[in-house]
């Protein structure tokens, strides 16, 4: 593990405490379901989970539930379904990205081929379906069917706009919202309705959901330009590479003047190659267009923050004492979302 990963696997291990067990139960969920459906499929199967990720899907699920009231059976069968669903559509926007490296191993399309990588991931995502069936509940099946539905909205979207570098900061929370948010948004609503939220306390979880999602996108839009490819472990420089315009560059040409945004075209309109990544990030870092999108993140996040201070106070006042540690852990992820590295 490269050290940054590991500064941020302890923090997020504490952050992760008061579900540490769910989780690990998740986990051993997720693994045993994608194990012996048939010995041709299961080393691509287990490939794709081989590192892990961050788990923060599962994680907001299972911190949402608590918060909420509980964490029963069927709100880790959804974690794992959340987690499930979310490496599938890494595995497919790999494909789409022409990425070659993710959670520190070869992409499934790298290391085979994309007519596998397009299996894998459609395998993933309905084996995700099953576990939902499981929950025996057509809210839970309703919201997890529109959430892939806008995510994929998400994906197609951006790709109707690849090589637009005139899109506003609608267009692009329009694509992050479907692309990120949604799952996002889809784990800590389904988590606080399995916990037993309902009505408006509910729409408050999701709406922290949706607002912490669309602020993760916008730092891993920015990890994409100023990353470090060992400390993030995955492919960057692929938004650049595949004529994708993200938060920092559409604010960069907002302040530009008429020379800057001519210079700046034609760096990108041909698809900035890697070898040149650096020279264009730096002029974006030196506008202070990278700061200028993190503190986009970082207003979202503060209203995240506000929202889940919300649904705390209201859970101090009903003597839920059980919830506030996992409120606590809510508030530390929301702000680990805007200081990662990786
Ligand atoms: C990566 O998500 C894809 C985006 C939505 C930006 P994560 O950064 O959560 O990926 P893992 O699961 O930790 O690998
Ligand atoms: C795609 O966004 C997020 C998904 C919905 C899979 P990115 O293309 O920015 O994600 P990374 O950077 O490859 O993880
Ligand atoms: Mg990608
Ligand atoms: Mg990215």
């Amino acid at each position: 593990m490269a050290p940054a990963q590991k500064t941020s696997a302890t923090a997020l291990a504490s952050v992760y405490e008061p579900i540490a067990q769910e989780l690990a139960e998740t986990t051993e969920l997720l693994k045993s379901r994608l194990r012996h459906i048939d010995p041709v499929f299961d080393r691509y199967l287990e490939y794709s989970f081989q590192l892990g990720g961050k788990r923060l899907r599962p994680a907001l699920a299972l911190l949402c539930g608590k918060a909420a009231g509980k964490i029963d059976n069927r709100c880790r069968l959804i974690a794992a379904a959340l987690e499930m669903i979310h490496t599938g559509s890494l595995v497919h926007d790999d494909i789409l990205d022409g990425a070659k490296f993710r959670r520190q191993l070869q992409t499934v399309n790298a290391r085979w081929d994309s007519q596998r990588a397009v299996l894998i991931g459609d395998l993933l995502i309905t084996r995700a379906f099953e576990l939902v069936c499981e929950c025996d509940d057509s809210h839970v099946f309703r919201t997890m069917a529109t959430c892939c539905q806008r995510t994929v909205e998400g994906e197609l979207y951006q790709t109707e706009s690849v090589g637009n570098f005139q899109l506003s900061v609608d267009d692009y929370v329009k694509i992050v919202g479907g692309k990120t948010a949604s799952l996002i948004e889809c784990s800590t609503s389904l988590g606080a309705y399995l916990g037993t939220a309902r009505g408006e306390e509910l729409d408050r979880f999701a709406r922290f959901g949706r607002t912490l999602g669309i602020a993760f996108q916008i730092v891993d839009d920015s990890l994409d330009l100023v990353g470090d490819e060992k400390v993030v472990g995955k492919t960057l420089g692929t938004d650049l590479e595949n004529k994708k315009e993200t938060l920092p560059l559409i604010l960069y040409f907002q302040n530009a003047s008429e020379r800057e945004r001519a210079e700046m075209l034609g760096l990108v309109e041909s698809g900035v190659k890697a070898e040149d990544r650096a020279s264009v990030a730096s002029i974006l870092k030196e506008s202070g267009a990278i700061d200028a999108a993190l503190g986009e993140a970082n207003k979202l996040v503060d209203e995240a923050l506000d929202v889940v201070a919300g649904l705390r106070e209201k859970a101090a006042k009903e003597g839920r004492e059980s919830a506030l540690a996992p409120f606590d852990s809510l508030e530390r992820l929301a702000r680990f979302v805007v200081k990662r590295e990786n």
